[in-house]
């Protein structure tokens, strides 16, 4: 996670018209190809129906700003509506070099105008208007995750790159310190359907629904405790816990390294496998 790794990041065009950044240290794109800003507003910000609550201010964590198409869909679709939202934003993102490709990105509409917002927010990690109070916490997002508690999110953005090449984001202990940043009726947003990351958010207290499938990819996953979900029923959920997949990422004290807590994950499944024959 170095500046070297990002220089020779690389743009790519997705389906819908919108680049987004391929990343050679996790071999992966930032978005899916069928279209980068779709993702962000159809897998994120709408599922997250955040723009839907009646209260005249809202808070959303964002986990993984990238290059901020999650937030960029979130500003552009409050800007739409007529009522003013107030907008408190935090934003975890590790590295500090994409300013050089955010500064590229142009969208050639009206969501410009919000994307500069958001690129002054990566640069001065903070921005703050009448509407918009968002700051950035730079760094390993696990270091911050004590500093979710009680801060009452209404969404979470939850936007790692994938579960077995981003494993510190999708343990149980980080889904826990989430759990106890995001209100009763606040609802978690991903792509992903791994079964260990719905692992992980079950054991950390959620309860889960499927999350929209966009541009023919495997459906999300959404998390909530009390919000307005199609929440899987029992008999899904059991299905889901009995997978031997479902062996969650485990990272005490949030601060192993990525090599151990996959391979803690290997040692749990041989483990649970051996007691399976013994019953
Ligand atoms: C899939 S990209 C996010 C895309 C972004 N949400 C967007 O809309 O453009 C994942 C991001 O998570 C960041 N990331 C990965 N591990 C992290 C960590 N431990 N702490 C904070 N950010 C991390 C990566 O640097 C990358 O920018």
């Amino acid at each position: 996670m170095n500046e070297s790794c990002h220089k020779s990041a690389e743009m790519a065009i997705t389906g819908d018209g919108t680049p987004t950044l391929m990343v050679p240290e996790y071999s992966e794109a930032m978005h899916s190809s069928s279209g980068a800003y779709e993702e962000a507003l159809l897998k994120h910000v709408k599922p997250s129906r955040v723009l839907e609550l009646e209260s005249g201010s809202i808070s959303v964590l964002d986990i993984g700003f990238g290059i901020g198409y999650n937030l960029l869909a979130l500003l552009f679709e409050a800007s739409l509506s007529p009522l003013k939202k107030k907008l408190r934003i935090i934003s975890c993102e590790f590295e500090r070099t994409y300013h050089q490709h955010m500064k590229t990105i142009r969208f050639n509409d009206r969501r410009d105008e919000q994307y500069a917002k958001l690129a002054k927010l990566y640069a001065d990690g903070y921005y703050c208007d009448g509407q918009i109070d968002a700051v950035m916490l730079f760094g390993d997002a696990r270091n911050h995750a004590l500093s979710f508690s009680g801060m009452d999110f209404d969404a979470v953005f939850h936007d790692p790159f994938s579960p077995s090449k981003n494993p510190e984001l999708w343990s149980v202990e980080f889904f826990k310190a989430i759990r106890r940043g995001i209100n009763e009726h606040g609802i978690l947003t991903t792509y992903s359907s791994a079964f260990q990351a719905r692992g992980a958010m079950i054991e950390a207290g959620f309860r889960i629904a499927g999350g929209p499938s966009v541009g023919g990819k495997r459906e999300g996953t959404l998390a909530s405790v009390f919000g307005k979900l199609d929440y899987f029923c029992n008999d899904e959920i059991s299905k889901i816990v009995l997978n031997p997949k479902s062996v969650p990422y485990r990272d005490m004290g949030l601060s192993c390294t990525r090599e151990e807590i996959r391979e803690h994950r290997k040692t749990e499944m041989k483990e649970r496998k051996a007691l399976k024959q013994v019953i």
